[in-house]
């Protein structure tokens, strides 16, 4: 099968009118993980699995004393997700190892391709869950004691025989590896705009979660006067925009408040109390944390004027992480050999190549995203562009197994 034709099975896992929602340890996104194993097993790899669910397909390598090379991403999805994030770095990894196999190519590295748990945090809020497992960033316990958007603890979710760990699945007893490539759809509208199928990335933005609750007072909608309420909506709908004005007079950086909790939720009830997340990035550190200042004078400013106690927790804090020079030139040769142009972009959104950056030699393939379009089910990629990001991924094996020891 090749890249094309799988993702067409994935899309099928999660699918409604909304797009695809595959959160992490659900049916839906433990049956891409079967998937994905059952696919690398027919080509003859051998598949293991780690504490976290995380999934590797194994190609042996020429020297057996080699750590592996990874190349991979994530098989989860946002709420409403498109049927490429993600799922396109998984399949095409597996596809190009089977393209090296097609061709008698044989590295010194073992390969392995990966399938990460819950890249996105929409389940779970962590983003780039289990890369940040698998590279010694977050602790497994304090992982397996994060509780889900829907009650669930993630060590129950491991647990379950309908979202879990996948049976018969060997677990992954090491954590080595050698370097990193992730093949990814750009999810931006640059490489389109220049007319290009390949891009090399330069570097990801530095990134921050946050959580806010606001914590006001509930009441009667009719019987509560204006001057005596404590309405956690109002104030938090003051933060939120406090939060887009500081983004915007910092410029270069981007804020974003996803996801609110209203409770509790009634047409004439007084909202008591309101949580709410805050995604930030910047390639600019510096940038992050005067908005950060900036929330905190404007959550002071807010709980003083309506009476309101905001609390405020840093749910995860990414510093930018450039990807590796000699890997992106491996990878530029590689372009260079099958005769295509390509661009050096950045990278605004996240990827588990952050995590595996901060530990080994790392970088980015992005092919075009039609329209720029993502975490969106209008998210497309051409199938020519999809085929040439497999070739190119295939052929930066070959190269980076050359380069990194
Ligand atoms: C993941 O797609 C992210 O950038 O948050
Ligand atoms: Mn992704
Ligand atoms: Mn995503």
């Amino acid at each position: 099968m090749n890249v094309v034709e799988r993702l067409a099975a994935l899309r099928e896992l999660g699918a409604y009118d909304g797009g695809i929602n595959r959160a992490l340890l659900t049916p839906p996104e433990r049956s891409a993980r079967e998937l994905f194993a059952s696919w690398a097993r027919a080509s003859g790899f051998t598949v293991t699995q780690d504490r976290v669910s995380n999934v590797f397909a194994r190609r042996a390598g020429a020297r057996a004393d080699q750590k592996p090379i990874l190349v991979g991403s994530h098989l989860d999805t946002v709420p409403t997700g498109g049927a490429y994030d993600g799922a396109y770095g998984v399949a095409g990894a597996l596809c190009a190892l089977e393209l090296l196999d097609s061709r008698g190519i044989r590295t010194a590295h073992p390969l392995e391709a990966v399938a990460w748990a819950g890249e996105e945090g929409s389940r779970f809020p962590l983003g780039c869950l289990g890369s940040s497992v698998f590279a010694g960033l977050n602790g497994e316990a304090e992982v397996m004691a994060i509780v889900g958007d829907d009650g669930v603890r993630f060590s129950e979710a491991l647990a379950s025989s309908i979202g879990g760990l996948l049976d018969g699945v060997p677990m992954r007893g090491d954590r080595n590896v050698a370097a990193y490539i992730e093949l990814h759809v750009e999810q931006g509208p640059v490489l389109e705009d220049r007319g290009l199928s390949l891009g090399i990335v330069t570097a990801i933005a530095a990134q921050r979660r946050l959580r806010a609750t606001v914590s006001g007072r509930s009441g009667h909608a009719g019987t509560v006067p204006m001057a005596m309420r404590r309405d956690a909506l109002c104030a938090a709908a003051e933060l939120v925009l406090a939060f887009e004005r500081a983004a915007r007079d910092a410029g270069d950086a981007v804020a974003t408040v996803g996801r609110m909790i209203v409770e509790p939720n009634g047409t004439n009830v007084v909202p008591g109390r309101v949580t709410f997340s805050l995604d930030l990035r910047s390639p600019d550190e510096a940038k992050l944390d005067t908005i950060e200042a900036q929330l905190g004078e404007a959550i002071g400013r807010v709980e003083r004027a309506r009476g309101v106690a905001v609390e405020l927790e840093a749910l995860e804090r990414r510093t930018a992480t450039p990807m590796t020079p000699q890997l992106r030139d491996a990878i530029a040769r590689a372009i260079d050999a099958i005769g295509e142009r390509y661009a050096d972009v950045p990278s605004g959104a996240g990827h588990d190549a952050m995590s595996l950056g901060k530990i080994v030699p790392a970088a980015m393939i992005f092919v075009p995203s039609i329209g720029g379009a993502s975490h969106v089910r209008e998210e497309q990629t051409a199938d020519r562009d999809l085929l040439l990001g497999v070739e190119a991924l295939a052929g930066a094996i070959v190269e980076v197994d050359r380069t990194v020891d």
